[in-house]
């Protein structure tokens, strides 16, 4: 073994090493990126967490140090001493950090070798991401995925600067634990000692942080792992992190206002944006209807107007059928059709059939009317009052989407998406935050055929609509808010049920008798009975917030080691069968 290794101490990062250290010495380590031999001169990329720099062995200065780097390979671990140097004119990078300099090595240690990597760690490279995930430490080098932890630990540092300013107390709350009415599944974990029984993993800490208020801490925050067993999307991991809020002696506004404080915190020092608060805020009703959903992204307009009304007696047979069946008929205005050619028409039909609508019609508007399909069938007056609602000039396209309410809306909110992309109307780098606020508490479950909680069973209703939970739950609205940026919902709360009447009126809505109730959360119900504060709270899903920051496609670009669609580890293979042994010690039988 060389003693290189104690003798020399890294004094920078490759990628921190700037013109400013012109002439001096530096000692480097880090993994090869790329070599080139040119003319006798050998060229070394080497990459660290920080980035990359040009390293020069030369083999008239430094001959031994030149013949060793011969034996140079991809993903080598190098040690390396040498001089910072200004790169001629004309041999700059400017795409590099470092690209104005090169180091003229010295000395080299080659302190490991490595096998060739399954695969290319250069940028932009298309490689599948299966076998990415199976070699998770190596794909982990690029620098990519590198920015994005940096990022992601940088976020998760400065959110516990901006909460523990704000007077937060980092409290940890149990992994082992019973189930949490967060609407997925659980994942269980059998007890040995108990045979049969079982925790689960909470899907989020709910009831631990209202039972803190209750215990008086006031303010609370956690950055906590979640596990959720749902269908998992390109935003969704089975195990999550959510930085968790609990507040006592608030309302909404106040609330709103402080965590709208973090998020221009957590730009401002992440990326360098200046957030404009305060965010907008919407109600989910008016979401709805302008967006076809509530979680609409607001960094373009396409909005949707229902122009039911205007079309009730309307010949057309599609819409007039439709409408006299309870359903409705919305319209988007798109801004400067031509855009939008007859084949792209035709193919914006098909999109929308497949997103489940029966059918698009569309208008082109013209001076002397719509060129449209539909135009013959439609009476002068309708037309002008469709135009007029929906703001149409010359030259702009309307859409229109008839079928049951719940339809349009998917249907309209899905095209939205669709057309921004297609017509190019998303700037990149803009952050568009708005607040969805007054949902509704209940939604009818047409499998379970009950009421069941939009959020959970502990968000409080309005106080002037408490009457309604009796007579008609779902007009019910809850004093629950989501964050919304760029279409993805970052985060979700409420001002929690504090008193015991009106949580037992909400389990009666829900269909929850008194025992089973007990049965689920009886704990929390025996702690609203000792003094409980006003409190409500909030969680962000701090994973999907990176991937916001980051730019990121998917959910699992910024997780160190994350699941699969099947929710499965490549890398360690978990979830994995396992022994005869182990199962008998937990009392279980695997029955499949
Ligand atoms: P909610 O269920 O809305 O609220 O979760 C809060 C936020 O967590 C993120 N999130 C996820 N991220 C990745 N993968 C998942 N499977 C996943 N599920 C949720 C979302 C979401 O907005 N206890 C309440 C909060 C409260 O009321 O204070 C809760 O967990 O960004």
């Amino acid at each position: 073994m060389s003693d290189f290794i104690t003798s020399l101490k890294r004094t920078h990062y490759c990628g921190d090493v700037r013109e400013t250290d012109s002439g001096k010495e530096v000692v480097l380590m880090g993994w090869v990126h790329r070599r080139r031999d040119h003319g006798g001169v050998i060229f070394i990329d080497l990459r660290d967490r920080e980035g990359i720099v040009q390293v020069v062995f030369n083999p008239a200065s430094a001959p031994a140090a030149h013949k060793e780097a011969h034996r140079i390979r991809s993903e080598y671990v190098l040690a390396v001493r040498g001089k910072v140097e200004s790169r001629p004119e004309g041999m700059r990078n400017p795409d590099l950090k470092t690209g104005d300099i090169e180091v003229v090595a010295d000395e080299l240690e080659i302190l490991n070798e490595s096998r060739t990597p399954p695969f290319s760690l250069e940028e932009g490279v298309d490689i599948s991401e299966n076998v990415r995930l199976k070699y998770r430490f190596l794909d982990l080098r690029r620098p990519s995925i590198q920015r994005n932890l940096i990022l992601r630990s940088r976020a998760a540092a400065v959110t516990r600067e901006y909460m523990q300013k704000e007077g937060f107390l980092e409290i940890e709350t149990p992994f082992l634990t019973k189930s949490t009415p967060e609407g997925a599944r659980d994942y269980l974990v059998p007890s040995r000692v108990s045979p049969g029984m079982f925790y689960a993993l909470p899907q989020s800490p709910q009831l631990f942080k209202q039972l803190l208020m209750i215990s008086g801490f006031d303010r609370y925050f956690q950055i906590v792992k979640c596990f959720r067993d749902e269908d998992l999307r390109a935003d969704r991991q089975p195990e999550f992190t959510q930085i968790d809020i609990e507040m006592s002696f608030i309302c909404e506004d106040d609330l709103i206002r402080i965590m709208e404080g973090l998020m221009a915190h957590i730009f401002r020092a992440c990326i360098g944006v200046e957030l404009a608060t305060p965010f907008p805020r919407l109600s989910y009703s008016d979401a709805i209807s302008r967006f076809g959903r509530d979680n609409p992204d607001t960094r373009y307009g396409l909005e949707l107007r229902d122009v039911t009304d205007i079309l009730r007696a309307t010949e057309l047979k599609a819409f007039r059928e439709t409408v006299d069946c309870g359903g409705v008929v919305k319209a988007m205005k798109v801004e400067d059709g031509s855009r939008l050619s007859r084949k792209d028409l035709d193919s914006l039909v098909d999109t929308a059939t497949a997103f489940g609508a029966r059918g698009l019609a569309w208008a082109r508007v013209t001076p002397e009317g719509w060129t449209s399909p539909i135009f013959k069938f439609l009476k002068a007056d309708e037309v002008r009052r469709i135009n007029e609602a929906v703001g149409a000039a010359e030259g702009d396209i309307i859409l229109f989407v008839s079928d049951a309410a719940a339809v349009v809306n998917d249907v309209m909110g899905n095209l939205r998406g669709h057309i921004a992309k297609k017509l190019n109307l998303i700037r990149p780098g803009v952050f568009s935050f708005t607040w969805i606020t007054e949902f509704p508490l209940l939604e009818f479950s047409d499998a379970e055929k009950r009421y069941v909680s939009k959020h959970h069973p502990f968000t409080a209703p309005l106080p002037e609509d408490v009457p309604l939970l009796v007579s008609e739950p779902d007009k019910v609205r809850a004093r629950a808010y989501d964050l919304v940026l760029n279409g993805s919902e970052i985060g979700g709360g409420s001002i929690r049920i504090h008193k015991k009447d009106v949580q037992a009126a909400v389990f009666r809505v829900l269909g929850l008798g008194e025992e089973e109730a007990r049965g689920k959360f009886g704990f929390l119900l025996d702690a609203l009975e000792f003094g409980t504060p006003p409190h409500g709270g909030i969680a962000f899903g701090f994973d999907r917030l990176i991937m916001m920051m980051s730019g990121a496609e998917s959910i699992r670009d910024v997780i160190a080691f994350p699941k699969t669609q099947k929710a499965s580890c490549l890398l360690t293979e978990a979830p994995t069968r396992v022994g005869i042994e182990q199962l008998m010690e937990l009392s279980l039988k695997i029955v499949t």
